[in-house]
């Protein structure tokens, strides 16, 4: 989202289903592919694992990708290349259990959204199960639902909008809000949602019961009148990117929570410099007109409960979701990890806010692919480190530990809890380096490569700018490339440098640096989500490309070799979407997208959208919706 943006208990899955550690074991147990790969990569020698598994052959000794590439342009619908298909897996109001209404745009409500796909939606995570007995592919979506659009979403609102906004209205787009579970299928008709699946979840901004855990639970800053203990939070919201670890949960990262607070604080309050830092109350949402939890007048304690990173368990509809504060609070892009040669597990964060931060997390504990019980809490335990991009070409990684530095009393943090509840503070005091808006943040454990997508940042001048945010009004973005090194993903200093700046190549003063065999149609403008497939090519997804008169979409990068930095169109979407969690099924033969917000643009609304995508019927107003890209003749995406 570029605004820098319970469901009754569900049976439990039925007796006999794999659980989670069943399957990590089952993955991992795949050591055919370790050992090969281990003949070729010292990383994996050193026993560096990673989450996604290669399982097709690299297309070529410089990695190019073999696809027809799609032209730019921006028009109602979505684009693939020649020789590929996309199926419409699920859509916004689309039903997830067997009792769940069917969309009926006109007579929304609650109860009815509480059973329904939500809104917007953003990270996609792909949780692999056993085949059927049919032997089709199925496996757990995992996707969120960071934000509703208000004047799309519901018919009657735009007109007087915000006074539009009835609390009913309100519960309805806090349904919409948070994330789903969905088992998937590839049938005949390709991917599908299995409907009334067990495995099936909703999981909203107000009534999904939480845990707080790690350092800052339990917080005087965190208790509220509703939770005078500081350990429970009803709901997530603003769900961007996310992860899934190692041991197969899902990680929701809380981005733009600051615009679903109103009010304002009482006259010297002590949170004021804390919520200042975050921009909150922004006000973008009137929940706070109705729900005294969303007006920080009364409640000034509430926003602490949000911007953290939520760990959830897909394979059981009933487990507590955990807000892991040992990972900092901010407005969190995206959360993948990997597994160190130590065993340790990193967890690389962007910050997306212009002039923010990127961050890694590096356990206490080590990961036991044996064990899943040992990793149950990993994420309570570790440190959480600020990045500083020197001249030189160093990322000094700096830890937000209290009592170190400038992190004690003297400067306003009195506990460990303090310093995470105010991460942005104390990164701030330790000099990080204020980025482009830092969004998805993509470790590689076959190379030690990290990758940044920083989107864009229209308000750095001449004078902010330093070597590793170099354009001033970086309207386009970058991406950086770490590399870890040899490998060691949990080092406090690595190597940086500049993969590409995007922007049009034709136009001098934009400075957009792409490998001159990129096409006139390869190029782009604001990188903001990422994947690698499973031969490690990266892959990435815009938000704001519209800026240069072209829809968003994905793109095939090459980054190594003699065409390093070169780019090719692969995906369009239609007017008024970003595009986002672009997800990789372990087989490398299905590219899931998300596409967010189609139809929205300037005076756009649920009467009067700028397209009706994916449906296309009058009356219908557009449905963000995920797709599954897939080649016509069943091979690798890509290759
Ligand atoms: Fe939710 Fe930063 O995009
Ligand atoms: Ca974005
Ligand atoms: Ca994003």
């Amino acid at each position: 989202m570029d605004q820098s943006e319970n469901k009754p208990a569900n049976p439990r899955p039925a007796q006999g289903v794999q659980t989670i550690g069943d399957i990590i074991e089952a993955r991992l147990s795949r050591r055919g592919f370790l050992g090969g790969m281990a003949a070729t990569s010292g990383l994996l020698a050193a026993g560096c694992v990673t989450t996604q598994t290669p399982g097709i052959a690299q297309t070529s000794a410089d990695q190019t990708f073999s696809f027809e590439e799609i032209t730019r342009g921006l028009d109602e619908t979505h684009h693939v290349p020649a020789g590929y298909q996309t199926d419409l897996v699920i859509r916004w109001g689309d039903p997830l259990f067997d009792d769940s209404p069917a969309f009926d745009p006109d007579n929304q409500s609650e109860a009815a959204q509480l059973k329904q796909f939500g809104y917007n939606n953003d990270y996609l995570g792909f949780v692999p199960l056993p085949e059927d007995a049919d032997g089709k592919p199925r496996g757990l979506l995992c996707a969120n639902h960071e934000y509703v659009s208000s004047l799309l979403m519901q018919p009657g609102v735009a007109n007087g909008y915000p006074a539009t906004m009835t609390r009913e209205k309100c519960l309805i787009e806090m349904a919409a809000h948070g994330g789903s579970v969905v088992e998937i299928k590839l049938t005949e008709s390709g991917w599908q949602p299995v409907t009334g699946s067990p495995f099936n979840r909703r999981i909203t901004a107000h009534d999904t019961p939480m845990e707080v855990t790690g350092p800052a639970a339990g917080s005087p800053r965190l208790q509220t009148t509703e939770d005078p203990t500081g350990r429970k939070v009803a709901g997530t919201m603003n769900n961007c990117a996310g992860g899934i670890t190692p041991w197969g949960t899902w990680l929701m990262a809380e981005e733009n929570f600051n615009g679903n607070f109103l009010g304002e604080l009482p006259e010297g309050h002590p949170e004021a410099e804390n919520h200042a830092r975050y921009g909150v109350p922004s006000g973008w949402y009137q929940w706070g007109r109705h729900f005294d939890r969303y007006n920080v007048s009364k409640e000034p304690h509430e926003p602490n409960r949000f911007g953290w990173v939520v760990e959830v368990d897909p394979m059981d509809p009933n487990s507590t979701p955990k807000k892991r504060t040992a990972l900092g609070r901010f407005k969190h892009e995206g959360a993948e990890s990997v597994v160190a040669p130590s065993g340790q597990v990193v967890l690389y964060m962007g910050d997306d806010q212009r002039f923010d931060y990127v961050y890694k997390f590096v356990t206490a504990g080590r990961y036991d692919p044996d064990n899943a019980d040992a990793n149950r809490d990993l994420l309570d335990e570790g440190t959480l480190y600020v990045a500083r991009f020197d001249e030189d070409g160093v990322v000094e990684w700096m830890p937000l530990t209290f009592g170190e530095g400038l992190l004690n009393p003297e400067h306003g943090f009195a506990s460990q809890a303090d310093v995470l509840i105010e991460t942005r503070r104390a990164a701030d005091l330790l000099g990080a380096t204020p980025m482009d808006r830092p969004e998805d943040v993509e470790p590689d454990a076959r190379t030690g490569k990290v990758w940044v997508m920083l989107t864009n940042n229209n308000r750095r001048t001449e004078d902010e700018i330093d070597a590793a945010n170099p354009r001033a009004n970086n309207e386009h973005g970058h991406i950086i490339e770490i590399t870890e090194p040899n490998g060691d993903f949990t080092a406090t200093q690595s190597r940086w440098d500049i993969l590409v700046r995007c922007g049009d190549p034709k136009v001098a003063e934009i400075g957009a640096t792409w490998n001159p065999l990129t096409s006139d149609q390869g190029w782009y403008g604001s990188p903001d989500n990422c994947a690698l497939d499973p031969s490690g090519r990266l892959w990435v997804a815009t938000d704001g490309n519209d800026d240069t008169g072209a829809a968003d979409g994905v793109w095939a990068m090459e980054t190594t070799g003699e065409r390093r930095g070169t780019s090719k169109a692969f995906f369009r979407a239609p007017i008024g979407a970003e595009v986002c969690g672009p997800r990789f099924t372990e087989d490398g033969r299905t590219l899931f997208v998300a596409v967010q917000h189609p139809g929205d643009g300037d005076g756009a609304t649920f009467e009067s959208p700028t397209t009706r995508w994916p449906d296309f019927k009058d009356g219908v107003p557009p449905r963000p919706s995920v797709l599954a890209i897939r080649k016509a003749d069943g091979g690798p995406v890509g290759a």
